[in-house]
């Protein structure tokens, strides 16, 4: 076993018994001073874990810094995956991969890697292979991610979601179509080999309460873990807002009483848009839930969150209608949900949510504050990116304002909203629309966004309040 391997402090282990005993969950009864999850997961000897986007990761200095801030793991949300890292056959792009490894590595923080074997962000060009050339590709994919991560990842999703939504009936992939079932013990035995020291998980969605289809993955799991192939479970943990399954810890428990670890790896809590206050607290309560379950059992390895920001997530592009699933707003403050989970990890969560609550009305400021912006790039997809421009109003509240810009190398504007943007040659201006003016003093908005051609650039923002 490698170094960088989180272990639970003896401690812990403590009073995880005495507190279960009690039937009182471990963050009432030992709060420490901890102020920041990192610091109280890191305490608890737990991975608190996020998953990022290598761009931003790459390109926004608020993403970056808290993401190493608050975190001790991270997953790529994307960069990991098949289509980012082997768009065409033999034909590697570690990009991506490669920023977020190595910061964690510069932030001494452990990788869970996501993942090997999906039937989605698979290429057309694996999809079309026969049967035999397609075992070559996935155990060449397997073998060329471990091996060039061995030792910096910790663990890895070999297979996602391989069980349907059916009644728990195997997923009819086209991974399942053409090669049978056995697909899934020669990707596991193949992860095995390239990395023997790195933990190996099955990774699903809906498996959280004991249902049907966690009853087909234990009975996966139960096979593999009888071949010593597999460490642990993820458990995906997409939930909807008040519905944190009643099972959920005696079903994770029951994978734990195989010898395997259970990790919650995906984590958000949907809400209907727009969320009112009573809905910020529910959720935080159902986060306080799922983070105290995992802190809790000695085995579970961690809880990831999917994504930083409530902007950041993909709930609303799925699910139209849900959003506000995270732990930071769209403007990086923290949710009521940061506390709760800040609390079940053991520390100390009575600071004031810096979010604003939905359920006031403030009285418009009055414009006297000077401004600073950024833009963050949010999306870079090769031949165009996404922009978002976040506007501080740093000495006083802002109503009303102007920004200017000059493009390096040729970029411009193909599209943009909530702004009034007029370009000239490389020289950008852009104005409020009216209800996206105000932005108190000291808050940071996420204002408005464009997309743009040519390489992506955050050249600096000249921001000049009205
Ligand atoms: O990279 C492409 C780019 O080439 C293209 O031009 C652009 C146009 O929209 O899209 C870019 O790809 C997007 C990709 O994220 C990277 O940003 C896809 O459209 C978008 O569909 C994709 O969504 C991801 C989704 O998996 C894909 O299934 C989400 O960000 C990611 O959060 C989500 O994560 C999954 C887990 O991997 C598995 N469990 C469920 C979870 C939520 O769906």
């Amino acid at each position: 076993m490698h170094t960088r391997k989180r272990r639970r402090a003896l401690i812990a282990g403590v009073v995880t018994v005495a507190t279960a005993a009690l039937g009182i969950g471990l963050s009432t009864q030992f709060a420490s001073a901890q102020t920041t999850l990192r610091g109280a997961a890191d305490e608890a000897g737990i991975d608190i874990g996020i998953a990022v986007d290598a761009n931003q990761l790459q390109n926004n200095a608020t993403y970056r810094n808290l993401v190493a801030t608050e975190f001790n793991s991270l997953t790529a949300e994307n960069a990991m995956k098949w289509d980012a890292t082997e768009p065409s056959d033999n034909s590697w792009n570690f990009s991506g991969a490669d920023a977020i490894v190595d910061f964690a590595e510069d932030n001494d923080q452990t990788v869970h890697g996501h993942t090997f074997v999906w039937h989605s962000q698979t290429p057309q060009w694996v999809q079309n292979l026969s049967a035999s050339a397609m075992q070559a590709a996935m155990v060449d994919h397997i073998n060329t991610l471990a091996n060039r991560y061995e030792g910096r990842v910790d663990s890895w999703d070999v297979v996602n979601e391989v069980v349907s939504d059916n009644n728990g009936a195997m997923r009819d992939s086209f991974w399942r179509n053409t090669l049978g079932d056995g697909y899934i013990t020669t990707a596991f035995q193949t992860a095995r080999a390239a990395d023997p020291n790195a933990d190996l998980y099955i990774n699903d969605y809906s498996i959280e309460g004991d249902n049907a289809k966690s009853d087909r993955i234990y009975t996966i799991a139960q096979g593999l873990n009888s071949q010593n192939l597999i460490d642990g479970v993820g458990f995906q943990s997409h939930l909807i807002l008040g519905q944190v399954p009643s099972t959920m810890e005696a079903n994770l428990q029951r994978f734990i009483d195989l010898g395997l670890k259970v990790r919650i790896t995906e984590l958000d809590i949907r809400i209907q848009t727009p969320a009112d206050a009573n809905e910020l607290q529910q959720q935080a309560n159902d986060y306080e839930r799922v983070v105290s379950i995992c802190a809790e059992l000695a085995d579970c390895s961690g809880v990831t969150v999917w994504g930083l920001r409530d902007a950041d997530s993909w709930v609303p592009g799925v699910f139209p209608g849900y959003g506000a699933p995270l732990l930071f707003d769209d403007n990086f403050g923290k949710k009521p949900a940061y506390n709760a989970v800040l609390e079940a990890l053991g520390g100390d969560g009575s600071e004031e949510p810096t979010t604003t609550d939905p359920g006031t009305t403030t009285p418009p400021p009055t414009g006297d504050g000077d401004c600073t912006a950024e833009i963050d790039v949010v999306n870079d997809w090769g031949s165009g990116w996404q922009g978002n421009v976040l506007i501080t109003a740093d000495n006083g509240a802002v109503n009303g304002w102007t920004l200017t810009w000059t493009w390096p190398s040729g970029q411009s504007i193909t599209s943009s909203w909530n702004a009034t943007v007029t370009s000239s040659g490389s020289s950008v201006t852009a104005s409020d629309v009216g209800w996206n003016a105000n932005i108190a003093a000291g808050q940071t908005m996420n204002a408005w966004g464009f997309v743009g051609s040519g390489s992506s650039a955050a050249p600096q923002v000249t921001c000049t309040a009205d």
